[in-house]
This record gives structure tokens, sequence and C-alpha cells, in this order.
């Protein structure tokens, strides 16, 4: 928290319009849209409440099954026990600490061929830094699998589409984009790099 959140929480208890949801929450979710290109926002408490709620909206329940990265912060998978699925760890690259496409490719094939494909998918954007969303969500598209990405590490990262088609400058995504739904908790350092090495 810098000089301006204090500002900011100063005004709301100046206000005294603290509950039920004021202005300033409509404001922020207005903002975030913008800055993301993420079409539609909703604030929560927090990062792990909005993967239950996403998890949830998916129908994700008991006798379901998740995958999830095996480098995560707890908050991104234990929703998925909060809802009574079972979770599926799907390792990391070594490259980039985030899932591993080819690992992920083999446990759908192998979901299809027993009959089982998991509800959803979460790659988590380690430290700011996005998982390989042209792989990862190509692969859950031709499975039908939706993905829910845990950028909560990752505000004001960006994402480098290198297949997806369009001019270079659509290629640019801000984290998440492009998912079924995202996660954001923290923001990453007051520039918004990408390389969180710096920033935590
Ligand atoms: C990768 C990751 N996922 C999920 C969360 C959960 O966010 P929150 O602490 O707001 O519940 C965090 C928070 O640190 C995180 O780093």
């Amino acid at each position: 928290m810098g000089d301006l959140e204090q500002q900011f929480v100063r005004q709301v208890f100046e206000s005294n319009y603290i509950a039920p949801a004021g202005a300033e929450i409509k404001a922020f979710e207005r903002a975030f849209c913008d800055y993301t290109g993420i079409g539609h926002c909703v604030a929560l408490s927090s990062g792990t409440a909005a993967m239950h709620l996403a998890l949830r909206e998916l129908g994700v329940g008991p006798g379901d099954e998740v995958i999830g990265s095996s480098l995560t912060f707890i908050g991104s998978i234990s929703p998925v026990v909060f809802l009574g699925a079972g979770l599926v760890f799907i390792d990391c690259d070594r490259a980039s600490w985030n899932m591993d496409p080819d690992l992920l490719t083999a446990e759908l094939e192998a979901g299809e061929k027993r009959g089982k494909l998991p509800k959803a998918v979460i790659p988590t954007d380690l430290y700011g830094q996005c998982a390989d969303y042209d792989r990862i969500f190509n692969i859950c598209n031709s499975y039908g699998v939706p993905v829910v990405v845990d950028a909560a590490e990752a505000m004001g990262a960006t994402y480098a589409g290198n297949k997806i088609s369009g001019p270079a400058s659509e290629r640019v995504v801000h984290a998440g984009k492009g998912a079924r739904a995202s996660v954001f908790s923290r923001r990453v350092c007051k520039e918004g790099l990408t390389l969180a090495s710096d920033c935590f």
C-alpha cells in the first residue's frame, strides 16, 4: 500500500459510505477492465474467493477433477478442495516455472482415453510471468476444457502471443485475457513490470 491507496481509503472513510458496496468499487471495477482490456470484472475480498467463485460458476463439484500447476500458491488450488473436487497437478517447465504445456497435453490425452476430462485447468502466472497461453488455451479449447488463469501475481504483466493472428499490437495482451475467467490479487510493483524478481 502506498500513499495513493491510503488516500483512497481515507476518502471512503470521510464519505462514510463503507457498506453496502459504494461508488469506489464500481469505479475500481471499471478502471480494472479499462487497464486490462478484460470485458467484465467483479471485485471480491481476495484472490482465493475469486477462484472459488469462478470454479463454482463452472459447476465444479464432488467427483470432478481440476488441473492445477505444481508450483503455485495455496489459494490457487484450495478452492478446488472447498468444492469437493479432486486435484491433478501438472509440473512446470524449466524455463518459465509455469505449467508445462507438453505435460498438460499428455494428461488431457490420457483423460480423454479413460473418459474423464477435467472440469477446468488452472495455470498460474508465477511471479508476474504469464504461462504459455497460446499453447495452453489451444490444447484446452481442443478438448472443450475451460481455463481459469491464476493471474494473482501478474497484475500489470503482459503476454506476447506468437501464434495469435493479427497485427503485432494486438498480439500483446494483459495477463489473464482470453481465458474463461482470470483471478487477480496483489499488484506486481509500481511500474507494473512483468519480471517479478524485481518486484517481490
Ligand atoms: C499465485 C497466487 N494465487 C492465488 C493467491 C491468492 O490470493 P489472495 O491472497 O488474495 O487470496 C495468491 C496470493 O498471494 C498468489 O500469489
